[in-house]
């Protein structure tokens, strides 16, 4: 093997790799734009890409998966720990021996027929003394392509990496080896028993098979980013959350940096890139999707986004809804299971008015009012962060920014008012750790249906998600009066006739302005048994044509309906058992007595 790089470990793992996958080559990706046009110019003449009209977009690209392959897999996805209690009752689990058994048999001559592709990766500003180095090997040029976009990806890596520098090994097949003379598939992909995402925390390793699906196979983002990070945060004191960063700056000039976190589909992408409709304010985007977090020498929690790109959900994305994320999106922009137009342009559900005719994502000619939607209801972009245009300078800052404000959400119809804020950390870590959303198209199962997603971590925590809840209150103990405050937000809560009760999108600024003031020591509270209110006036509602019994709605707190609540997670709580913290207890003891 010609090498790049004198780093025995490395060399040595990519050698065993080849060993066992029997690729035909071998290519070391130097990350440069030559190698990107040169890959996609193969997808598009092997019929697996389709390139956009570069006059409405150009260099883009538009990709159809097989329609087995649209989404995570999280009932095929595995922590794997020697002790079961290691990756607790949230995770699925089998032992490591076992499951790497099972992995070598479908991995023994899965890449025949197939480039392997070496990315070097990092997840992090150059620079930063939080930044860790990733090594993905994967037979998808597809994959490669959007690494370039989500990582700072190639040569200047491994210089960073050196002769003996730490790398998270990640492994990634499509597992779909190609016989001799055999034609490939537009999406190679394994059937769905045989789709495996798996995490080996003890040893900071990744094995992915058999889906070519972003969050399956872009490995730094949800394996790397946070299922293997938020074992190495634990370890070494720092958090890795499923958290947009956003700084917001008000008219006198002062800045305020909010970390959030909802569970998938709920509109981070959208928070991230906020146009606040208040005069005055300021919105710019550090991340949309995953924070990584520590206690700087100043005591407070700074927080990085490890990402270089926007892989977000490209349905329900307009100039309405998203502004800044539509003029991201105009060029350079990988798009998965959208629609192509006769235009040769891209369109889903939500961005316009239907085009007369289309080709839905999975190829067949689309009229408007046909039953099913053009685009997949999970069809993404793949984006450079650098392109969004209220990017904060400070978005590659290599020590981060300092988080005044962390929000938790999700999308509740019902029960859970516009904004409450914590009492406490230990409330705001209860808030984080009870945290329910109605379930969308981002992951594979039902939708529709109440989920607990504590943190919104669910299908990202890589280990016992009591000991994650332990981690948070152990946080909060070490940065005292430093920490961040703590509020729960709902966007989506709609009135007895099924219409939402808020306009959301950049109206949503009127909620952080709260938030702000709070921080500031302005803004009044008012005190209710599920934490703390704007009191009456001091939600800044000018100009918002909004009736009062929508805002009394919008605000109410219905014994009833949260001694439900209450009773639904002391049920969520049970599977932890005795690993729960028991502050965590204490807290939903206390809600119940306040609800008395
Ligand atoms: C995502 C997700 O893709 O959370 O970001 O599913
Ligand atoms: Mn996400």
């Amino acid at each position: 093997m010609n090498t790049p790089v004198t780093h025995p470990r490395l060399v040595q793992w990519i050698q065993d790799v080849a060993d066992l996958c029997r690729p035909e080559r071998i290519h070391w990706c130097d990350g440069s734009q030559e190698e990107y046009d040169r890959l996609m110019r193969d997808m598009v003449a092997a019929g697996m890409a389709t390139p956009l009209n570069p006059r409405k977009r150009p260099n883009s690209f538009l990709f159809r998966s097989d329609p087995s392959d649209v989404a995570r897999v999280e009932d095929r996805t595995y922590i794997s720990t020697s002790s079961r209690d290691d990756a607790g009752p949230t995770n699925n689990w089998v032992a490591p021996d076992e499951l790497k058994a099972t992995l070598r048999g479908l991995y023994a001559g899965c890449m025949r027929g197939r480039t392997l592709y070496v990315i070097p990766f990092l997840m992090g500003p150059f620079g930063s003394p939080m930044a860790r180095i990733g090594v993905e090997l994967t037979d998808s040029p597809y994959v490669v392509c959007n690494m370039r976009i989500m990582t700072r990806m190639g040569r200047a890596v491994l210089d960073a990496l050196g002769a003996d520098g730490a790398f998270v090994p990640c492994l990634h097949s499509v597992g779909a080896p190609l016989m001799p003379g055999e034609k490939d598939k537009p999406w190679p992909c394994a059937q769905i028993e045989d789709k495996y995402i798996t995490h080996f925390p003890e040893e900071n390793l990744i094995w992915s098979f058999g889906s070519g699906y972003g969050g399956n196979a872009l490995l730094g983002k949800k394996c790397f980013a946070l299922r293997i990070a938020s074992v190495m945060a634990r370890r070494e004191g720092w958090m890795a959350e499923h958290m947009l960063i956003v700084r917001l700056t008000n008219p006198e000039g002062r800045q305020f940096h909010i970390a959030a976190a909802f569970p998938s589909a709920c509109g981070k992408t959208n928070l991230a890139m906020l146009r606040p409709t208040l005069p005055g304010w300021k919105a710019e985007c550090i991340g949309d999707d995953i924070a990584w977090m520590w206690i700087d020498a100043d005591g407070r929690l700074h927080a990085i986004n490890p990402e270089a790109g926007f892989f977000g959900v490209a349905p329900g994305t307009s100039y309405q809804s998203n502004p800044s994320a539509m003029d991201t999106l105009k060029a350079n922009t990988i798009y998965t299971n959208c629609a192509l137009t006769d235009d040769g342009d891209v369109w889903w559900e939500g961005m316009s008015e239907p085009p007369a005719h289309a080709i839905d994502w999975l190829g067949c000619d689309w009229y408007p009012g046909e039953r099913h939607t053009a685009a997949h209801a999970n069809a993404r972009f793949t984006a450079p962060a650098a392109q969004c245009p209220v990017l904060s300078p400070d978005w590659e800052n290599p020590n981060g920014v300092p988080i005044d404000i962390l929000i938790f959400g999700g999308r509740r119809s019902q029960v859970m008012p516009l904004v409450t804020e914590a009492f406490d950390w230990d409330h705001g870590v209860f808030m984080g750790a009870t945290v329910a959303s109605e379930t969308t198209a981002a992951n594979i199962g039902a939708i529709g249906k109440l989920r607990r997603d504590p943190f919104a971590m669910l299908p990202f925590c890589g280990y016992n998600m009591a000991d994650y809840f332990q981690h948070w209150l152990d946080m909060g103990d070490r940065l005292g009066n430093k920490a961040p405050r703590i509020f729960y937000v709902n966007w989506f809560r709609k009135s007895a006739e099924g219409k939402w009760l808020w306009p959301g999108f950049g109206e949503n600024s009127r909620v952080l302005k709260w938030m702000c003031e709070r921080v500031e020591g302005k803004a009044q509270g008012k005190h209710t048994p599920i934490g703390i209110h704007p009191q009456a006036g001091q939600l800044d509602l000018d100009g918002l044509d909004i009736h009062s019994d929508h805002l009394e709605q919008l605000f109410r707190v219905d014994p009833a309906d949260w001694r439900c609540e209450a009773a639904d997670i002391a049920q969520s709580f049970q599977m932890f058992g005795a690993r729960l913290p028991a502050r965590l207890q204490a807290q939903l003891d206390q809600l119940r007595a306040r609800l008395a």
